[in-house]
């Protein structure tokens, strides 16, 4: 295969966000819009990866933090051809450049194969499109009898008759190298908006005799770019239904496609049933039969087979076993590792801790820094005091315990195997094993024992 290099272009200054924040920097399913570029680019395995940014400071290279790419600085931005012309030093002399804009994230890498594999040294290539609102984009001029593409005229730069035309420049092309280097510095800037086009090269390539060449994308959504949150939304949701329809053309049941959101990778097995309204963030893994109720939010989850997820659970960094009961009203924070057949009810909290095989935590707890075993039953308002004000301790919870309900376990502290606390303790010190262990004032009645009254106001 030939050489590849690809250059994204995003200096552009994306005044319509009316965000500090750079526009390619803005996010798509929890990810900048530059990412989603930058994913489909090192898909295409290419020599080099050269970012022509400009807008702000270096808040793109500290936020991208690749080290695999070449950043170049275009300052002023004079137009596209003036920013493709930055990364010139950084192209080879043969083989193909594809151009790529940072702030259009959903070309899929098939497309793109399509367009790389049609250029060569003789051949240049543009993704084109067919809109029915062309407005805006450069159209493409084709020659009235051969219908080869002979020139890309700006919109402010078309006649009326121009503006009919509906075939319209993606921006997206793979141009032969060798002809960039010759192209380039020779671009001129007298044109309406004062600008150095990159469009420009079509007319220097037909002069030429260069070939010109249109590949298209499957889908309009592919080539669409983002100028404002408008637009952001739009292209959110036709990635979110994207994934959503891949989703179900796996055999996972949606409640509704329209109510799911994916911010980065959701892998189901078999038979998965998911609600209303979820949200899944970072690696979720979800194993064959897991059911997620409505308004749950996994972040880097994995849950193993026939787990059922109850509707309002927060999990996240967090690894689930097989059958186990979650939620609803569950949190479940980083650190935290269940066995199987682990129950954790509503307002229950764990945080770093391990529960093992058969465990329940099913009502108003906190655990955290602790370490379950088998078949324990912790109780109702049980709360692990781990933190001193200064210092995080360890609770060890032993095989077989039950903690009687609103027991407080003063960290550092381990129950024994078997033990047995009394609801209501306040527990300090280490348990024996196998016995009843309560700390509890005793209950006492005081013989003729009055209410306050309330004192009589006086009248006036
Ligand atoms: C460009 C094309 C137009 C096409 C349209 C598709 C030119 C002259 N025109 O127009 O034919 O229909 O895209 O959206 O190429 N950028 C820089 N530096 C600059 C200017 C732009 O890096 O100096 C980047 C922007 O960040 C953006 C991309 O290039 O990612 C396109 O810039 P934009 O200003 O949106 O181009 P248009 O004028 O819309
Ligand atoms: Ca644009």
């Amino acid at each position: 295969m030939q050489k590849l290099n690809i250059v994204i272009l995003a200096a552009g200054l994306g005044k319509r966000m009316y965000s500090a924040l750079p526009k390619v920097l803005h996010q798509l399913a929890g990810k900048p819009l530059l990412s989603h570029v930058l994913d489909t680019a090192h898909a295409l395995l290419p020599q080099t990866i050269c970012v022509v940014y400009g807008h702000g400071d270096e808040t793109i290279p500290k936020t991208i933090a690749d080290n695999e790419l070449i950043w170049v600085k275009q300052e002023p931005q004079l137009g596209t051809g003036h920013a493709l012309m930055q990364s010139l030093p950084h192209l080879d002399e043969k083989g193909v450049t594809l151009v790529l804009y940072g702030d259009v994230p959903l070309t899929r890498v098939e497309t793109l194969k399509e367009l790389i594999t049609a250029a060569s040294s003789e051949n240049l290539v543009l993704l084109t499109v067919e809109l029915n609102e062309p407005s805006g984009y450069g159209r493409i001029m084709r020659d009235v009898e051969t219908g080869k593409i002979s020139a890309i005229v700006e919109e402010k730069d078309a006649s009326l008759v121009q503006r009919q035309i509906h075939e319209v420049n993606t921006g997206i092309m793979a141009v032969p190298n060798a002809r960039l280097h010759d192209w380039l510095p020779r671009l001129e800037n007298k044109n309406a908006q004062k600008e150095y086009y990159l469009t420009d090269i079509v007319a220097m390539a037909t002069t030429v005799g260069v070939k010109i060449e249109a590949a298209h994308p499957c889908h309009t959504w592919e080539v669409l770019g983002v100028n404002s949150k408008v637009q952001l939304a739009v292209l959110e949701r036709i990635y979110q239904n994207e994934f959503a329809n891949k989703l179900l053309e796996q055999g996972v049941t949606l409640a509704d496609p329209a109510r799911i959101d994916i911010r980065g990778q959701l892998d189901c097995g078999k038979d998965v049933e998911i609600d209303i309204n979820c949200i899944f963030e970072g690696l979720v893994k979800l194993g064959d039969g897991v059911r997620v109720g409505a308004h749950s939010i996994l972040k880097n989850v994995k849950v193993e087979v026939d787990t059922t997820i109850f509707p309002f659970s927060l999990i996240e960094n967090a690894d689930i076993g097989k059958n186990c009961r979650i939620g609803p009203f569950s949190r479940i924070r980083p650190g935290t590792r269940l066995a199987n057949k682990v129950h954790v009810g509503n307002f229950v909290e764990v945080k770093n801790s391990s529960i093992a095989i058969g465990s329940k935590a099913n009502h108003l707890s906190y655990i955290g820094d602790t370490t379950i075993g088998k078949n324990v039953n912790v109780g109702a308002g049980t709360i692990t005091c781990n933190y001193d004000g200064a210092n995080k301790h360890q609770t060890i919870i032993e095989d077989n315990v039950f903690i009687g309900s609103n027991t407080q376990l003063i960290a550092p502290v381990k129950v024994a195997k078997g033990s047995t606390i009394g609801a209501g303790s306040t527990i300090t010190r280490d348990t024996p094993p196998e016995e009843l262990t309560l700390s509890r004032a005793k209950q006492m009645s005081i013989a003729g024992w009055k209410r306050p009254v309330k004192k009589e106001k006086d009248e006036k």
